[in-house]
Parts: structure tokens; C-alpha cells; sequence
């Protein structure tokens, strides 16, 4: 029965939009988020926030200070519960998403700061929390040193004879703490990396090395969510960007189809302006869908 439903359906899609966009229907998405809202004491800081993020895709996230953009971080990590919306994993609805929940569905975070534990070695820090132990609890060290070992020259590319598995974290460059925040990431299959002004503080060769490591999220075919104050950074780096402005969505824009001088344009006229008119394409799809919603003829 529900075959045949969604047959129909799809059969509506195949007469009325595009083929790309009928084979996206099929695909599931790491995380979506519908309508989502939030408010601080009676203040709205996020309003009718949709958006997905697709398999394999490092989605930027751009906006002014006070855009949102840490807000919604923090509802898809489970630290801050939506006033409304759904949140999709997988296409399943989660409720209550907590802390804990979202790391258990995949959820990792790296910050600047906090992501790692400056007087601790490396391979301490790729498994704190989840060491790797024998059923007595006895902790297998040479196996986790080994694996850090391996993860340090394949995934990270860390081919100075000065850093071992042992070497403290306090002992590496900005860009090498960011690099391995997600090498350990990808190590715990995290599906959805959150990357929330990671090269804060970095300088530009240590960021050029971070964008690095960003790149290879995608193609080890996980997912990330960019946000950097820095649209160069965030454009080389993103499929798509999706600009907030005072809590709302201003627009998306895949890279493939904007140049960077357009999306600076862009952003300052959502800046000036606190809305973007949509290109006559996107206006066109957002007709048909919203004529499928009212149930079409
Ligand atoms: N826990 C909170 N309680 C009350 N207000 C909050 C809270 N967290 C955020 N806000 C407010 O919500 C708004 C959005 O903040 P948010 O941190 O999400 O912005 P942002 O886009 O990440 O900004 P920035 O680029 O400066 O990091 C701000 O006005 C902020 O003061
Ligand atoms: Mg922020």
C-alpha cells in the first residue's frame, strides 16, 4: 500500500520537476531540519529554520554575529531543545535529542578551544572517552598507540620525525590540533562533523592545512557543517552555502553555481537589506513545490 503511494507520488514528481531533482527524492539525508524555532527569555534567536544537509556534503553556514548559526549547532548537537521543528537523522524524526543522543547518532563537534586535551599525548586524546580495553578493563596501549601511528601518517599526512603517538597536544601547530579534532572524528565514524569557527586563531598556512583536512571529510563520504566568520574559507571548502540572517534563512547558494564575488555580493545585500530576492530559478522551484504541498491538480 505504501508502495503504491509512494509510486504515485513519484510518478507526479517525474511529469512536474526535473530528473536530478527526482533522483535526490530517493536519497537519504544524513540530517534535515524542519522549521526549526528558538527563543531566549521571549527573544527570537531562530525562526522557521529548514534545511538538509546531504550525504558526502560540507554545507556552509555564514551569517553576522548573532545570525543563529552557534544556536543551531547547538540544537542538532542536543545541547539546546527547539521551541518548534522537527530534527531529521536519516530521515528519522528525533525527539528529545540530547548531548549524549547525538553523539550516539553520529554527531561529532570540533571548536577551536575545546575539542582537545592540551597536556595529554595524541593518542590519549583520539581515545578519550573511548579507549580501547580488555574485558578486565586493562587498557590496550601499544594497540592504541599504533592506531594513532597509522592515522598521524595515512590520515593526517604528520610525516615529521618529531611527533609520536606520544607527543602532547600542547607540542602541535593550531592547524594540527583542528586536523586531528577530525581525524579522530572520521576514526568513530562520525557521519556529521559541526565545525564552528575552526580557524579561529590559526595562521594561514595552518588554515590552508585545516581546509585540507576539511576536504577530506567529504571524500572519506561524511558530512560537515562549516560556519567560519571567513567567506573565502567557507566557499573553498562548501558545496553549498546557506546564509542566516537575524534567525532566518536568507538563501542557499551551491558554489558550483555562484562565484565568490556574487556571494560576497550577495551576503552584503542580506546584510543591508535582511533579505535576499531570490534568483528567478529558485523562485521558480519554490512555486512548484508549494503547489505540491497545497496538493496540486
Ligand atoms: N543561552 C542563551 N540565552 C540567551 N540568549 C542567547 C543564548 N544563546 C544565544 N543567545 C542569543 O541568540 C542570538 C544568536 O546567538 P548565536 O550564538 O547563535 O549567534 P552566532 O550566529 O553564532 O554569532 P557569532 O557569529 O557571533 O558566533 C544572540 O543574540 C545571542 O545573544
Ligand atoms: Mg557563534
Amino acid at each position: 500500500m505504501a508502495g503504491s503511494t509512494g509510486h504515485h507520488h513519484r510518478m507526479r514528481h517525474l511529469r512536474r520537476m526535473s530528473p536530478d531533482l527526482t533522483a535526490q527524492e530517493d536519497t537519504q539525508l544524513p540530517l534535515e531540519l524542519r522549521n526549526i524555532s528558538k527563543s531566549f527569555g521571549g527573544v527570537s534567536v531562530l525562526r522557521d529554520v529548514s534545511l538538509e544537509l546531504r550525504k558526502g556534503e560540507v554545507l556552509g553556514l555564514v551569517g553576522d554575529n548573532g545570525a543563529g548559526k552557534s544556536t543551531l549547532i547547538k540544537i542538532i548537537t542536543g545541547v539546546h531543545q527547539p521551541d518548534e521543528g522537527e530534527i531529521l537523522f536519516n530521515g528519522k524524526k528525533v525527539a528529545g535529542l540530547s548531548v549524549q543522543k547525538a553523539r550516539e547518532l553520529g554527531v561529532e563537534t570540533v571548536y577551536q578551544e575545546r575539542a582537545l586535551a592540551e597536556q595529554l599525548s595524541m593518542w590519549r586524546n583520539i581515545f578519550m572517552g573511548r579507549p580501547l580495553s580488555l574485558p578486565m578493563g586493562f587498557l590496550k596501549v601499544g594497540q592504541m598507540r599504533q592506531v594513532t601511528a597509522d592515522l598521524m601518517g595515512q590520515s593526517m599526512g604528520f610525516t615529521s620525525a618529531a611527533l609520536t603517538p606520544d607527543t602532547h597536544v600542547s607540542g602541535l601547530s593550531g592547524g594540527e590540533r583542528q586536523g586531528l579534532a577530525i581525524v579522530r572524528a572520521l576514526h568513530f565514524e562520525a557521519d556529521i562533523i559541526i565545525l564552528d569557527e575552526p580557524t579561529m586563531g590559526l595562521s594561514l598556512s595552518e588554515t590552508d592545512k585545516f581546509l585540507g583536512f576539511v576536504a577530506g571529510i567529504r571524500s572519506a563520504g561524511k558530512s560537515a557543517i562549516f560556519i567560519d566568520h571567513n567567506i573565502f574559507h567557507v566557499y573553498s571548502v562548501a558545496d553549498r552555502v546557506v546564509v542566516l540572517d537575524r534567525g532566518r534563512v536568507a538563501g542557499e547558494f551551491p558554489t558550483s553555481r555562484y562565484s565568490l564575488d556574487e556571494l560576497t555580493a550577495i551576503m552584503k545585500e542580506v546584510a543591508a537589506s535582511g533579505r535576499f530576492i531570490e534568483p528567478q530559478r529558485q523562485s521558480a522551484m519554490r512555486a512548484i513545490e508549494a503547489d505540491q504541498g497545497k496538493g496540486g491538480s
